[in-house]
């Protein structure tokens, strides 16, 4: 595949990764397959982004609301693409270099997906060049008051941004410059409510399974063209 990118690449690309039960649906199939495609669809994305020079991606795979709100057999199905998914990474870890971090609310986790993560966490920290994160039981706003929490006994005078954005699991990186969601909806369904206060939002009604390297080549020369004010002129 021939593929041309532009020069002004951003460093974080965050990714609402939607619509794995309706592209199931569509084909006539239960919404597992979905998640199952959608998971090797994760790994084809972050592949590319390693190989283009993106530095960091941060994606949503479960949300608080998700593991609270469906079905238990929903959910128990995706742990166990979960499990797959760790495996896979541990065995591959060499190979693809990347650096995996987990962020959200890890503790409602099943004890052997904790224990994966955490191996998976210490053997990857030695590769440097990308750094792929991914959100588990994971809600902005949930990590917002996990932050609030850490800091109650702060000095007022202490809390400014830099000191609380240390206190997010995103703590030591830089916010992200784009976030996509796949899937059709415009929402944010309470991802990195803090991070992705100046973030270009780029929303797209192709199916997270259906997402391609292509795709996003495309996203990332819209992105190009944007101006970033910040606020100024
Ligand atoms: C996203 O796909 C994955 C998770 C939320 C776990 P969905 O499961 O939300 O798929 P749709 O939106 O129902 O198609
Ligand atoms: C957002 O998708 C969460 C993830 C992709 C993990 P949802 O499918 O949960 O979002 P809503 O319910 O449509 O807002
Ligand atoms: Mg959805």
């Amino acid at each position: 595949m021939r593929i041309k990118l532009p020069a002004n690449l951003p460093a974080h690309i965050a990714i609402i990764m939607d619509g794995n039960g309706r592209w199931a649906a569509r084909r006539g199939l239960p919404r597992k397959a979905g998640h199952a495609v959608g998971s090797e669809n994760f790994r084809t994305i972050a592949t590319f982004c390693r190989d283009i020079g993106i530095r960091y991606l941060t994606v949503y795979a479960l949300s608080t609301e998700n593991a609270r709100s469906r079905p238990p057999g929903e959910v128990e199905g995706i742990y166990t693409l979960l499990r797959k998914y760790l495996d896979e990474s541990l065995q591959k870890m060499a190979r693809d270099r990347i650096r995996l971090k987990f962020f959200g609310d890890l503790s409602p986790l099943p004890p052997d997906i904790r224990a994966l993560i955490d191996k998976t966490e210490e053997v990857s920290r030695q590769y440097t060049g990308f750094q792929t994160n991914i959100c588990l039981h994971y809600g902005g706003r949930d990590e917002i008051l996990r932050a609030v929490r850490s800091m109650i006994n702060a000095k007022p005078d202490t809390v400014d941004e830099a000191a609380f954005s240390a206190r997010l699991d995103t703590a030591g990186i830089p916010d992200p410059d784009l976030c996509i969601r796949t899937g059709g909806e415009s929402r944010l369904s309470n991802f990195l409510l803090w991070q992705l206060a100046y973030a270009e939002l780029y929303y797209t009604k192709t199916l997270w399974p259906g997402f391609s390297a292509k795709e996003l080549t495309s996203v990332l020369t819209d992105f190009s063209r944007r101006n970033r004010r910040y606020g100024g002129l």
